[in-house]
């Protein structure tokens, strides 16, 4: 029996993004520059972090409100211990169809077959670029695309659907476009690029470094041409494109040139168990709050879901344009899960 809900836009809500931690192996400067994250830099602490009890009693509610679709995201998810024991929990919820994961791949070998067993559908990685030098250099921790090209490898072998998140920052990465197409072309991974966000505060963020969506599709059309193809679904945040070749199909996220605010079913919630409507809110609910200390009923915790997702008006990409509006603290996106 679920009680359907929209907000003030008429959205209903269909996913959730979950943080199962703020804290990550990488330092990517359009996430958490290594001079903002230091040594020094307060993370959660455990006992801050929602328990995985904490999080399927939550979705638990949500499923009842529509929410089929469930990411696991972090900072780095798999950085959170025992995740495939989360996963097999919410994978048992009425309503929820399908489970992925936005990792950047690092720590994917050890954990693919827990994963795999517990019921997880398919998978996102990060991954800005093919030539090791420009990789090693934007996730700033010198890291080589080894790791993250074996941890690609492994899931595919598993039968797990793989997707190339690549953020393109102008002068960075934008060398990458056409390598990495060539590289995911005629296999069945997805690679989707992505137009650098203004989230957080720290990423130095102006619309000068952002490729749109039209640069990128007018680039691989010159080398490798391309068709649109209609969304998977009304809420997809990418829009995609197959090659005329038979190569198969890559996907860009043109939240800035392109905004998706219209279509966007999308709650968040962080590690510490606040729920954002938009990955630009500036406050979130404290939903731990409302689960630890005031002790809601099931019964409750669904009411108060259903009120704050009725009261949301949120369309932050459709308002900003080409300019940051300036928001005096913006959630950082490690903690929110992007
Ligand atoms: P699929 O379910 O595979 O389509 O994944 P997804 O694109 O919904 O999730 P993923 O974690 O792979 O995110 C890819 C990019 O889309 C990231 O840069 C996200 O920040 C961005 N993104 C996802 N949802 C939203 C959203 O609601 N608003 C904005 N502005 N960006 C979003
Ligand atoms: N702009 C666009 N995408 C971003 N991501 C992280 N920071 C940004 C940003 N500033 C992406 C990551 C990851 C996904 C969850 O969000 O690359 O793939
Ligand atoms: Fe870590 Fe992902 Fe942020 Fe990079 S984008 S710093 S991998 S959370
Ligand atoms: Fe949804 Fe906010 Fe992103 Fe718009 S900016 S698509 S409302 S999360």
């Amino acid at each position: 029996n679920s009680t359907l809900v929209t907000d003030k836009l008429s959205r209903p809500i269909k996913d959730l993004r979950i943080s199962v931690t703020d804290q990550c192996n990488f330092r990517c400067s359009y996430c958490m520059t290594a001079e903002l994250f230091g040594p020094d830099f307060p993370f959660l602490q455990q006992k801050e972090l929602l328990s995985f009890d904490e999080i399927t009693q939550i979705v638990e509610q949500f499923a009842k409100l529509g929410v089929e679709k469930l990411r696991i995201t972090g900072g780095e998810p798999l950085l959170r211990k025992g995740l495939a024991n989360l996963i097999r929990e919410l994978n048992r919820i009425h309503g929820i169809k399908d489970i992925a994961l936005t990792t950047n791949g690092v720590f994917l070998p050890k954990q693919l077959q827990k994963l795999k067993e517990s019921g997880l559908k398919r998978i996102n990685v990060s991954l800005d670029a093919i030539d090791d030098h420009v990789f090693r250099r934007m996730n700033g921790r010198n890291i080589s695309t080894e790791p993250v090209l074996k941890g690609i490898k492994e899931a595919m072998d598993a039968g797990l659907p793989v997707k190339i998140n690549a953020v393109i920052k102008k002068g960075v990465n934008d060398s990458q476009i056409i390598p990495m197409a060539k590289y995911f072309k005629d296999t069945p991974v997805i690679l989707r690029f992505i137009e650098f966000m203004d989230v957080g505060n720290t990423n130095g963020w102006s619309y000068q470094s952002v490729v749109t969506k039209k640069e990128i599709i007018s680039e691989i059309n010159r080398f490798f041409p391309l068709e649109p193809v209609n969304k998977n679904y009304q809420s997809e945040v990418a829009d995609r494109y197959r090659y005329l070749d038979g190569g198969g199909e890559i996907g860009v996220i043109s939240s800035v040139s392109d905004s998706f605010c219209g279509n966007c079913t999308r709650a968040r919630l962080s590690a510490d168990g606040k729920l954002f409507t938009c990955l630009f809110a500036q406050k979130g609910h404290d939903l731990k709050k409302l689960l630890r200390n005031e002790k809601l009923s099931p019964k409750q915790l669904l009411m108060e879901l259903q009120n704050i997702w009725g009261k949301r008006s949120d369309r932050y990409s459709e308002e900003r344009g080409k300019n940051p509006i300036s928001i005096a603290d913006k959630i950082e996106m490690s903690y929110i899960g992007g």
